[in-house]
């Protein structure tokens, strides 16, 4: 196994990045808002790589498929890690991810691959243009740190979080205007069967008002998410956004 990175251009445009290689940064500065993701930015790229925490739940949820009675769904054929062959047949630029640094990194980024394809699909929801490849940077004393990441273009708008009066979960009266078309947008996904593979908390939406688009950027497949959460913030996202 050998670890090939190549070398990122500047400035850099998401379209420079290809699925599956690898490529050297110069640093990375992360912060971890949540559980499972740390997010950081490349030039005007939004950049995602799992947290300790991502990486250990991804390895015991998905990897091993331990079951909780919490999930809200099991793994698909394709998403398990004795199917990454069969995996790659699908999506085959992973195959040099495989090769360079190993099943678990080329599992990791194939998981989230399969993600986007089943929501691109659906087509219900707009979703940023993304890249799935290994980043890796030389740390002082520590050797080379080699992660991978989700490299998505940053969606300018208006998050759904941020349209609601936050202790009473109603529309602010400067974004009543949308509720009708939010209601649009969100109600075919709500009842859709995609709705199992959405984390329905309102931050990963983003309202695009010059394009009229909504998009929902969480990234993560909802084998790592709790049932509990989700369940609770789809009922509020019914009052708040169905009603
Ligand atoms: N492509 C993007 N464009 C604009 N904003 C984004 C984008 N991706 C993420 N964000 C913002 O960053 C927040 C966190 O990102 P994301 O939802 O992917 O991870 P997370 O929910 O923090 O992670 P996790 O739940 O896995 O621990 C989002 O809720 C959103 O507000
Ligand atoms: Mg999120």
């Amino acid at each position: 196994m050998t670890t090939k990175l190549s070398e990122l251009p500047s400035p850099l445009r998401l379209s420079d990045l290809t699925d599956g290689v690898g490529y050297r940064v110069p640093s990375l500065n992360l912060s971890q808002p949540n559980l499972f993701t740390r997010l950081g930015s490349l030039g005007e790229l939004i950049v995602k790589v799992p947290s300790d925490r991502g990486r250990t739940d991804f390895a015991k949820f998905v990897k091993r498929g331990v079951t909780d009675p919490e999930d809200i769904r099991a793994n698909e054929e394709l998403e398990r890690f004795e199917n990454l062959e069969q995996a790659l047949h699908r999506f085959s630029s992973f195959a040099i991810t495989r090769a360079s640094f190993g099943d678990d990194v080329a599992h990791f980024l194939l998981v989230h691959r399969l993600q986007l394809a089943r929501l691109e699909a659906a087509g219900l929801v707009s979703l940023p243009q993304t890249r799935f490849v290994v980043l890796g940077c030389s740390r002082w004393l520590f050797g080379m740190y080699l992660t991978p990441a989700i490299v998505q273009e940053r969606i300018r708008g208006i998050r759904l979080f941020d349209v609601v009066e936050p202790m009473e979960g109603v529309f602010l009266s400067q974004y009543s205007h949308l509720k009708s078309q939010l209601k649009g947008k969100l109600q075919p996904l709500v009842d859709s069967k995609i709705s199992i593979h959405i984390d329905w908390n309102i931050q990963n939406f983003i309202w695009q008002e010059a394009t009229e688009r909504l998009y929902y950027v969480d990234s993560k497949p909802t084998t790592m998410a709790s049932k509990f959460s989700v369940d609770h913030n789809l009922s509020s996202l019914r009052e708040t956004f169905l009603a």
